[in-house]
């Protein structure tokens, strides 16, 4: 695949627009009226605002409008604004503005609440899992995930407290916005007073209009188009596809700075693996660094930094220095970077993957998408004249729907062929999730929801790991599961801290582990952290990410909840890891795994090859029984499975009935 390296615009730097958008912060923190103009006329110079007139008469002419224009036009930020001001969220009505990532919830949110001049979680506030900044008085712009808002409408179905509901980034078709499209269509009917905007940053408007308009006529839906992009922008391609993307990347940053003017780079990589060899191949470089030449300051941003280390991309570069931030697509949507002139992308993203032929889901590296490629080059071109150098389909037709499906039942829509999809999603794994949810037992034999499958349906976490918060009932360990459920919700516990060579941190991690895998292993983390008194210097010497870890207390307390409302118990298992690994199985047992031999792994569904991730207590060794349970899998050059216990294969033939019987016959 080409490595896209976009180079400097022909535009003069320094025109007129240059520093318009130059006060960029993702932090309330920062007055934006301290950088000079003032936040109204700031606000004033988007391209958006010569179109405001026309978008509040569409708003109240039609039921739904659709927003087309390019990354920094303004639609997040100020469209909901403009409701506001003109009387939408009057009355105690909420205007609500979905994303489908977290980090652009939280950030856009700050940014708005600044120029609203509201505290964040007043006016304006954001909800996103396990965390809610809003006030359910006095919050009248709130951004939410999408799976967030999809969720509320099983408590509200009409969703009586919003009077204007902006699906935001909708070009992304994240599974979720999808379904939100269905859901609200359908209210739309019921409530026409409900308004409905859909944006989008590519031009496939017209899909969106021919969806809202094909049963409900054409006054029902209309377009509306804002002006192009602030500054011109140029795209540039490698000749050569490159073998090493990452270490290309680096090559052609460290390049830019030989070669180019002054501005900083931001460079596409898919993870966080990506984003440290990179680090890596930069420092390798900078001792060659030419005295002349303008320093380099590497920066990586990626969802499992701490929101300090984050920011730090965001402090302007010294005088005679340069910042390189290499970014996971965090940095693709959602979030400004001022003073960024080059974008150098990798031409690969991470997506999430589902194999309805495995019910397998996992995390893929594929090339990224035209409209995912423009929206990167887009990063560019936004503060400042761009240097730089043309759909991923919708996510529906590649998720597994387990989740999905039963959250469309819950909400009373069991005929799912009448359902009107934006794109339908494959019929196998339509099949594939109804035959997991009966086998779980979260729908009868008469297709419709059991209790406990109503009871999931609202529960904040996956299908599988709802299950074992319900089956821990039975084992008598609800308190252990419930640590496990909220360990294995958050990301990157065990860290290298700073300066600590990983021999050492890897060292402190074994303190923690358990034989049996790395759900114990979580556990005795946890239980550790609690014991020490929630310290962060503590999570300091031990390796463990403080924030991490405060998450999972939150995200337990939350979950504890749930459980008190279901009636399970917390009881503890009082060490039987036995009595907590057979709960795992319950909700694990389609992801059960053999070892073989060469020391990899086969999956119990599709028979395929899979790989332990080096972080897993199990790596290196063999379980004795044969057999593990895992909680995810990620594909990149191979497939690799993390989170992974030892089980007993007949654990895993009680849960999965049938289907784990007639594969054993056959091996
Ligand atoms: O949604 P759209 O891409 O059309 O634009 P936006 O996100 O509303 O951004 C409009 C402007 O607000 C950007 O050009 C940035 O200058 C600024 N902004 C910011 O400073 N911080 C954010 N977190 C979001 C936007
Ligand atoms: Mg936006």
């Amino acid at each position: 695949m080409s490595l896209q390296f976009w180079k400097p615009g022909t535009s003069a730097p320094g025109s007129s627009l240059d520093r318009e958008t130059d006060d960029l912060s993702i932090q309330p923190a920062v007055p934006s009226a301290v950088q000079g103009l003032s936040i109204q006329s700031q606000r004033e110079r988007l391209p958006i605002f010569k179109h405001r007139d026309k978008l509040l008469y569409a708003i109240e002419k039609h039921g739904v409008i659709i927003v087309v224009g390019q990354t920094g036009s303004g639609k997040t930020t100020q469209l909901p604004q403009y409701l506001m001001e003109s009387g939408w969220a009057a009355n105690g009505q909420v205007i609500a503005c979905t994303q489908p990532r977290r980090v652009a919830a939280t950030s856009v949110a700050g940014r708005v609440a600044a120029e609203v001049g509201s505290i964040l979680g007043d006016e304006v506030g954001y909800t996103i899992r396990f965390e809610d900044v809003s006030d359910k008085e006095g919050t009248r712009i709130l951004y939410m995930t999408d799976g967030m808002l999809f969720r509320e409408t099983l408590l509200d179905p009409l969703l009586t407290r919003y009077s204007v509901i902006m699906i935001d980034e909708a070009h992304e078709r994240s599974v979720y916005t999808d379904l939100l499209l269905g859901v609200l269509k359908k209210i739309r009917r019921k409530r026409p007073s409900l308004r409905l905007i859909v944006s989008s940053a590519t031009l496939d408007a017209t899909s969106f209009l021919e969806y809202f308009t094909a049963s409900a006529g054409h006054e029902e839906a209309t377009i509306v188009s804002l002006e192009g992009r602030m500054y011109p922008v140029e795209v540039a391609y490698l000749k050569e596809p490159a073998p090493d993307y990452v270490k290309k990347a680096a090559e052609v940053a460290w390049n830019i700075n030989l070669q180019q003017g002054p501005g900083d780079i931001l460079i596409f990589l898919t993870g966080r693996e990506d984003i440290e060899r990179c680090l890596e191949e930069l420092s390798d470089l900078l001792p060659t660094l030419p005295r002349t030449a303008t320093r380099l300051v590497p920066l990586a941003l990626h969802a499992g930094l701490s929101t300090d280390e984050q920011l730090r991309v965001f402090d302007p570069a010294e005088r005679g220095s340069r910042k390189v931030i290499i970014s996971t697509n965090i940095a693709e949507a959602s979030v400004t970077i001022e003073g960024i002139k080059f974008v150098v992308d990798c031409g690969f993203v991470k997506i999430r993957v589902y194999n309805p032929t495995t019910a397998l889901a996992s995390l893929a590296t594929v090339p990224t998408s035209v409209a995912s490629a423009t929206q990167r080059a887009g990063r560019a071109g936004r503060t400042s004249p761009g240097t730089l150098p043309l759909s991923t389909p919708p996510e529906i037709t590649r998720t597994d729907m387990t989740t999905p499906i039963l959250q469309l039942k819950s909400l009373g829509i069991d005929d799912l062929m009448k359902f009107e999809w934006v794109s339908a999603p494959p019929a196998e794994s339509v099949l594939r999730a109804l035959e997991g949810l009966a086998a779980a037992g979260m729908i009868g034999e008469d297709g419709r929801l059991t209790v406990m499958g109503e009871q999931v349906a609202e529960c904040p976490v996956e299908v599988g790991v709802a299950r074992m918060l319900f089956h821990s009932k039975e084992l008598k360990c609800g308190e252990e599961i419930l640590t496990i459920a909220a360990m294995t919700s958050v990301q990157d516990v065990f860290i290298i801290p700073d300066g600590a060579p990983g021999a050492l941190a890897e060292l402190e991690r074994r303190k923690f582990t358990a034989e049996e895998g790395d759900h114990i292993t979580l556990l005795n983390a946890y239980n550790a952290f609690v014991r020490y008194g929630h310290s962060s210097g503590w999570c300091k010497s031990h390796a463990l990410s403080f924030r991490a870890m405060s998450r999972a207390v939150s995200i337990r307390a939350q979950l504890k909840k749930y459980m008190q409302r279901f009636n399970l118990p917390l009881e503890s298992c009082e060490g039987d890891a036995k009595r907590l690994r057979r709960c795992l199985v319950s909700g694990y047992w389609r992801n059960g795994a053999r070892w073989v031999a060469d020391g990899t792994y086969r999956s119990v569904r599709g028979n395929r090859t899979l790989h332990v991730h080096p972080t897993s207590v199990l790596f290196t060794r063999k379980p004795r029984s044969g057999w593990v349970v895992f909680h995810e899998m990620e594909e990149t050059k191979k497939t690799q499975i993390r989170i992974i216990t030892e089980v007993e294969s007949d654990w895993l033939v009680d849960h999965g009935q049938h289907q784990y019987r007639d594969k054993n016959r056959e091996d």
